[in-house]
């Protein structure tokens, strides 16, 4: 092999589901004959009608429909809970690890979570929700966000998690677009010792929502909220008047299980649609095998339920395999930066999951903080999000897996459900900077961004594709199939287009190389490039925008933003902050500028085109090889963008 390569050891390959000759058998295997691989599968959910049919999927522009296990019936919620209640009821289930030390950690078994889950489900019911209903969750890193997850699977409500670091403005846009009848909230969330207001933040959006929408509060911290009679109704009291049962209801296999929404490279974020048995197969049979978790692992995902690897890893994959999942409510650096690692010892985890910038952060704090805690129960260390670093991937691999856990670098999406390109633990060889191999059942293929041909060669590079469905697949955008069709199918005919740019080396490994589209990826959020720049022309002062990624150490990406005031508005150290404060209230603090650029004009065509590829290289000090710039309606704009430029070395 090219590259120097990290082998599993043969002791983890022997106790591993998977080992290499059982990956490439089974990897052709769900290639060659995919109806028989996952319904093969699928014998480990627990259907209340079996499926007849297996996979039902067009790619086909105008006609893109995707079905899996169509006319089956089964309970997610049952599924995460009630079928593990006779073998493992008084095990845990979720260990909830608060912000701060104080506070002690939960122990939450499968019993437990079973009544807590119908308890909240029998609110729901009380408040008219009925199956298909959306119910936006909007909490902290709590218990109560499982409970309410699973809640709504049981009765068939479609829950939509707001991430609780979005502002009012952003809760309200995806209450309305969604529909949905019910927000669940809580009065603050702690996080680093500090308090968001969720609560109020929540009264905000709701004023520009319809009246209808009802509000449940989880009161976590007993911080003081204003509270409006008749539409603010208090969780925790209401739970413990409500029967400990709710009968699961039978779902169709294509019902859908949730909304998310995630950032495009055009327009409003758009809700991905999941559905509830090919989503959950995937969710469980990827956490089962790529992170080899066995019975009794204790398995730490670090990411917030706002996102899809919450979703998929904190709750849908480990509590289908019957696992115990570690919930943790605070950030890597709180009370200091060993606290992940003192996580890991008091709870013993086995697996351990986080992003490429939480792991740069902690190796920019020294290794102290992590070599004073005992990690000795690792077993296996995942990334996700963007693109590892070699220098990131190497101290995670040395100092904190001590070089003898696997790592793996899982690629994968919102709309995709679960990891599609990611090494076995117990089965394939890793290079640092690369996602690897492709999962079961997944086919990627290299295209050529211009012709749109598949390129044959093992080593290539171009735009990755997926060339055929897989059950963790998004169905729809919610409420918009064109868009779906329009964003995913409509540039590459035939093929799910990803939005990623890739390399396939000699060995056949795939190697991310970021997005292509305007689409940045900011401390492994997503981050549409549009969005940033409709919050600023929002702003009295704005004429124009234009915002691109630029690379951060620790970030991955920052953003960038150029921006053009207002015929005879003053450019001021006092108004960059006031835009920075303006988008953080648009959409949220992760959206916020690292940094401004006062921008007299921005670089046109004669069409009135911005060209951001000239943009990205002077955002990126890059200005020495703008390329041609002849073709600009005014090339002086670029001098002086050189000559202001913010981000200088
Ligand atoms: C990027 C997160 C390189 C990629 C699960 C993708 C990655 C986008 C990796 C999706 C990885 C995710 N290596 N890049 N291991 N994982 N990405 O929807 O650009 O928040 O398209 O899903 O993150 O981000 P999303």
């Amino acid at each position: 092999m090219s590259d120097k390569t990290y082998p599993p050891s043969d002791a983890f390959a022997k106790n591993a589901h998977i080992d290499a000759a059982a990956y490439d058998k089974m990897y052709a295997a769900s290639i060659k004959d995919p109806d028989a691989f996952w319904s093969e599968h699928a014998q480990n959910l627990d259907w209340i009608e079996p499926f007849t049919k297996v996979k039902n999927a067009s790619f086909e522009m105008g006609n893109v429909d995707i079905r899996w296990f169509e006319d089956g019936v089964l309970n997610v919620a049952a599924n995460c809970i009630d079928r593990h209640l006779k073998t493992r009821g008084d095990q845990t289930a979720i260990i909830w690890e608060p912000d701060d030390l104080e506070t002690p950690a939960l122990h939450i078994t499968y019993n437990e979570l079973h009544e807590k889950v119908c308890r909240m489900a029998n609110v729901l019911l009380s408040q008219g929700i009925m199956r298909g209903d959306r119910v936006v969750i909007y909490l902290p890193m709590i218990p109560e966000a499982a409970y309410a997850m699973l809640a709504c699977a049981r009765i068939g409500a479609v829950h939509s998690i707001v991430f609780a670091g979005f502002s009012p403005d952003a809760l309200a846009n995806r209450i309305n677009n969604s529909g949905a009848k019910v927000v669940i909230t809580a009065d603050e969330a702690p996080r680093g010792g500090r308090k968001t207001a969720l609560k109020s933040n929540t009264d905000a959006a709701l004023l520009h929502c319809d009246d209808k929408v009802r509000c449940l509060v989880v009161k976590h911290t007993g911080g003081q909220t204003t509270w409006i009679d008749g539409r603010d109704i208090d969780v925790k009291a209401q739970m413990e008047h409500a029967s400990p049962d709710c009968p699961a209801r039978p779902m169709n296999a294509e019902d859908p299980l949730f909304i998310l929404y995630t950032s495009g490279s055009t327009g409003q974020p758009k809700g991905v649609v999941h559905s509830s048995a090919g989503y959950l197969l995937y969710a469980g049979l990827t956490h089962r095998y790529v992170f080899d978790y066995h019975d009794g692992d204790v398995f730490w995902c670090t990411a917030d339920v706002g996102w899809v690897t919450g979703h998929s890893y904190i709750i849908y994959g480990p509590l289908a395999n019957g696992a115990t999942t570690l919930m943790f409510e605070g950030v890597p650096t709180y009370p200091d930066a060993s606290r992940f690692w003192q996580v890991c010892e008091k709870h013993k985890v086995n697996q351990f999951y986080t992003a490429p910038t939480a792991i740069r952060a902690l190796m920019g704090q020294g290794k102290e903080f992590v070599e004073k805690c005992d990690l000795s129960d690792l077993k296996v260390l995942g990334t996700v999000g963007e693109p590892i670093n070699p220098e990131a991937w190497n101290w995670y691999n040395d100092v904190v897996g001590k070089g003898t856990r696997p790592i793996v670098d899982t690629w994968w999406q919102t709309e995709t459900g679960g990891h599609l390109m990611t090494p076995l633990p117990g089965a394939t060889p890793t290079k640092p900077g690369s996602c690897t191999t492709p999962f079961f059942g997944i086919e990627p293929v290299i295209l050529d961004p211009q012709t749109g041909e598949e390129q044959t060669e093992t080593e290539a590079s171009g735009v990755l594709c997926i060339k055929s469905s897989w059950p963790g697949q998004m169905r729809t955008v919610y409420g918009d199939h064109e868009r779906f069709e329009k964003t995913y199918f409509s540039d590459y005919k035939g093929y799910y287009f990803t939005g990623d740019g890739c390399r396939r080396d000699a060995d056949g490994y795939y190697w991310i190389t970021g997005r292509v589209d305007d689409v940045i990826n900011v401390s492994g959020h997503r981050m549409g490039t549009a969005e940033v720049e409709s919050a600023l022309v929002a702003h009295a002062d704005v004429a124009e925008a234009a915002v691109v990624g630029y690379p951060h150490d620790i970030k991955g990406q920052g953003i960038y933003a150029y921006v053009t005031l207002m015929n005879g508005v003053e450019p001021t150290d006092e108004l960059r902050k006031d835009l920075e404060k303006w988008v953080r209230t648009e959409i949220g603090p992760i959206a916020k500028p690292d940094l401004i650029q006062w921008a007299p004009g921005l670089p046109k065509t004669r069409s009135g085109k911005i060209m951001r590829r000239i943009l990205r290289k002077i955002a990126e000090n890059d200005h020495a090889t703008l390329g041609d710039t002849s073709t600009l309606a005014d090339p002086s704009v670029v001098d002086d963008l050189i000559e202001n430029r913010m981000n200088r070395k």
